[in-house]
């Protein structure tokens, strides 16, 4: 029992959570202008932000926060939405995932940078408590970069 727990917190690389999301955009997903809700981008960033997290932790996750989000460009109907997710720091339970969200336009050939999110996913036990998770192990700069800077917000959080 002990033993299965350990393994099941033995650090993970952060590569081994990332996640890729893609979604055409369809009549549904848009406004009467053309242009894609706002609605269903969180959507995408949130089950994006999910399975990563749940990747990580190996158990259920549910989001508990999520940071200022600001749509940069319009997202047409007929692109193709596509939402990156990676963990950038863990604390005894809780994740900060870091989510980014491109909008291509196939016949133009264009991708564009349209979103970028923090969400805070914890994981739950059985009995819906929150759960010890994983440790992360960095590999690159830009992961303890990442990292960094999400170990300064979680403490401004808390103060
Ligand atoms: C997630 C939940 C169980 C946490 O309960 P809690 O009593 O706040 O638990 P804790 O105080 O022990 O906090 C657990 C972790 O979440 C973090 N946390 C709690 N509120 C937070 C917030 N607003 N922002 C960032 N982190 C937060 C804590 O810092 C802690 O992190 P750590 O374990 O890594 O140190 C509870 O808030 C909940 O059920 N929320 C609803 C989640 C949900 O249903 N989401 C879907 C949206 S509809």
């Amino acid at each position: 029992m002990i033993g299965r727990l350990i393994m099941a917190l033995k650090p993970k690389p952060v590569r081994a959570s990332r996640t890729q999301l893609a979604d055409l955009m369809a009549p549904p997903d848009a406004n009467i202008r053309g242009t894609v809700f706002g609605g269903k981008i969180l959507a995408m960033v949130d089950k994006a932000a999910a399975v990563c997290a749940m990747r990580h932790a190996g158990q259920s996750c549910v989001t508990v926060a999520m940071d200022r989000v600001e749509f940069l460009v319009p997202i047409h109907m007929g692109n193709v939405v596509s939402v990156e997710a990676q963990v950038n720091y863990v604390g005894r339970s809780s994740m900060e995932i870091g989510v980014e969200v491109y909008a291509e336009d196939l016949e133009k050939g264009d991708r564009k940078h349209a979103n970028s999110c923090l969400v805070t996913m914890v994981a739950l036990d059985a009995k819906g408590k929150p759960a010890l998770v994983p440790g992360l192990l960095l590999e690159t700069p830009a992961e303890k970069e990442r990292h960094a800077a999400a170990e300064v917000r979680r403490g401004s959080r808390k103060k």
